[in-house]
Order: structure tokens, then sequence, then C-alpha cells
């Protein structure tokens, strides 16, 4: 008898032993994940000069989590008076490409602690009926963020939208303008795989890819397409250059930032003038997906949507070749451009 509880007894503070271990070990690798991520360093650059209220980028991350649960709509008043919470402007704004990776590129930066990400396309400047609403409706469209982060915005359609240069210009003309852009015919046939798949999904039929990029006229590329018009990006950068001068604006390498992201978003924190604070930590290659996905801390991990990495159908590789010929001389002017050359075919 006496045996028997003396064996309950062991086994009860086995059980309670290794509760209590493993809740050590657990906190150690929750604040040594923390401080890889987060060294007590105060923002500087574009956030101006150090002033008492002035939050360090620990203290950023740690209320991210808060900014979490007080995602818009659901905060009370007094959560947003007492938190000192604000619906910012953005300060840059993902304006295209469709297709180039613009989810991946908003979703990444959003683990740097300064940014506060607009987890939805607003498309407040290419839609007249939201931008008739005025930019005290797009402002309360932005989630809530402290004073000291930047928010970002990503709307593709922006890029190629006629109107929405000179809108942009007008809400704040020294806006960071971001483009992500990918091979040009890569991106198209990913634009086609989209519509091909909503298409599907009404149970419609729809053209091949050959015979929407060719016209069966003249056997030349079909420059009515739309997925081939996105992909001159030459064209429409021209657009916006009579607003923003070239150095409000920085072109993200949406072929790298799939196999090699890291690189790619430190070019952007430069560019944003944020301190570098996204590490290969951050960043995990998960085989299944075939894709990087974003880890924020030991206990939260997400990839991207299974909309994003579609398989695309195969394309005639004529049709390849004498788009790829098409893009070329658009390609040419848009290294010269933008002074960042791709090896593009
Ligand atoms: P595909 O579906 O053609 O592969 P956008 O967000 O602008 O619509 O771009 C979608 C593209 O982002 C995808 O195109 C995919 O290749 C690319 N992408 C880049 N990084 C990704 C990531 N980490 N996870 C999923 N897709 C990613």
């Amino acid at each position: 008898m006496l045996f028997k509880q003396q064996a309950l007894l062991r086994q009860k503070l086995f059980v309670l032993g290794s509760l209590a271990i493993g809740s050590l070990l657990y906190l150690v690798a929750r604040v040594g994940s923390l401080d890889r991520l987060q060294p007590l360093c105060p923002i500087d650059g574009r956030f101006g000069p150090r002033g008492q209220d002035e939050i360090p980028l620990r203290a950023l991350q740690f209320k991210r989590g808060l900014l979490h649960e007080f995602r818009k709509g659901n905060a009370t008043k007094e959560q947003i008076r007492l938190h000192n919470l604000v619906q910012q402007l953005p300060k840059a704004i993902i304006i295209g490409v469709r297709k180039g990776g613009t989810r991946a590129l908003l979703e990444m930066l959003n683990l740097h602690p300064a940014v506060v990400k607009a987890s939805q396309e607003i498309h407040f400047f290419d839609n007249d009926e939201n931008y008739a609403k005025g930019i005290e409706w797009y402002r309360k469209k932005m989630p809530f963020s402290y004073p000291h982060q930047i928010t970002i915005e990503k709307s593709p359609a922006y890029f190629i939208t006629e109107e929405v240069p000179e809108r942009i210009y007008k809400m704040n003309s020294s806006v960071k303008l971001l483009i992500i852009v990918r091979e040009p015919t890569t991106r198209a046939i990913s634009d086609y795989t989209q519509v091909l798949e909503g298409k599907e999904r009404k149970n419609k039929t729809y053209y091949k890819f050959e015979k929407l990029a060719i016209d069966p006229n003249t056997c030349e590329v079909n420059t009515k397409y739309k997925a081939v018009r996105t992909s001159i990006y030459t064209k429409h950068l021209e657009r916006w250059l009579k607003y923003f001068p070239i150095e409000q604006f920085h072109i993200v390498d949406g072929d790298r930032l799939i196999t090699e992201p890291l690189p790619e978003l430190q070019l952007v924190e430069k560019f944003l003038n944020l301190p570098p604070r996204i590490s290969q930590y951050n960043l995990y290659f998960n085989a299944t997906r075939g894709f990087y996905c974003l880890r924020f801390n030991i206990v939260f991990n997400k990839c991207l949507a299974g909309s994003k990495g579609r398989i695309h159908p195969e394309v005639d590789t004529s049709v390849i070749t004498k788009l790829r010929k098409f893009f070329h001389p658009f390609n040419q002017k848009f290294y010269q451009i933008t002074g960042r050359t791709f090896n593009w075919p």
C-alpha cells in the first residue's frame, strides 16, 4: 500500500517537474527569439529626431500583439485613447504589378515592427466611386497603428490605372512607391492563370493563353490583351514619372523574392529608411508549399494562401519566344529608367 502511494507521488512529481522544465525552456526560447528579432534600438531616419514619444522597436514588437487584437473595428474608444492608436495614411504604397508578388511583399514587410499593413486592397485611387468618398474615408480604412509606425497598403491596379499617379500625388507628393516586377512573360501567364481559375470556378470555359496573347489575323503579339499590356512595365512607369521623380520608386525583383526573399526585403528596408529588422529567422522555406513562409515568433508562423503560387498551364514555346522578343525592347528601357537590370531573356 505504502509502496503504491510512493510510486504515485513519484509519478506526480515527475509530471510536475516535466511541466516546469518545459515552461522554462519555452520562455527561454521565446525571449531568445524576440531578442533576435528586436534589439533595443530606437527607430531613426524618417521617424524624425529622437523625442519623448519615441517608442523603441522592442516595445513596438510587443505592442503588435495588442494591435492584432485591436484590428480595425474591434478596438474600443477607450483602448484607442489609452494606447494612443491612430489610423494613418500610408507612407509607402505597393502600386503593383499584379501577379508580381505584391501580397508576399506586403506580408513580408509587415514582419518589421515599424510597419503595419492594410490587409485588404483598398482600391481608393483606381476606383472612382471609392475616390469620390474622399481622403477621410481612405484613412478610416487604414489599420490602427502607433504614431511611429508606418502604414503600407497595396493595390496592384494602381500601377496601370491612368488617373492614379495624379491622385496619389495630391494625397502626398513625397509618398514612397514600391513596384514589384517579374519576368514579363511569366507574369502575363500568371495573370492568365488567375483569370482562368476564376472562370473554372464558375464552370465557364475560357480561351487558351496562346489564343489571347497572339492576334490570329496578324500572328503578332496581341497588345490589346490586358495581361500583355500590364507586362509592358516601362509604358506604365512613364506615366508615373510625370508626377514623381524616379528616386521615389523602388523596384523589387519579384522572381528573387520567391527564391531568396531576404536580400530583396533588406533593400526595401533601406529604401524606407527603416532599421534592418527582418532576418533569416523570419523566413523559412516550406517544401510542401514550395515557397518561403513567414515566422513572426516561436508561436506564430504563416504561409501565403493557396491562391498564391498556382501551377501555370503549359504554353507553346513559340508563343513564349514571341512574347519574350516583344517585351525585350521595353525591358531594356525599363532597366535604363530604373537603374535596375534583370536577366530577363
Ligand atoms: P503565381 O501564382 O503565378 O506563382 P500577387 O500577390 O501580386 O498576386 O503575386 C502572386 C505571386 O506571388 C505568385 O504567382 C507567386 O509566385 C508569388 N510569390 C512570391 N513569393 C511568394 C510566397 N512566399 N508564397 C507564395 N507566393 C509567392
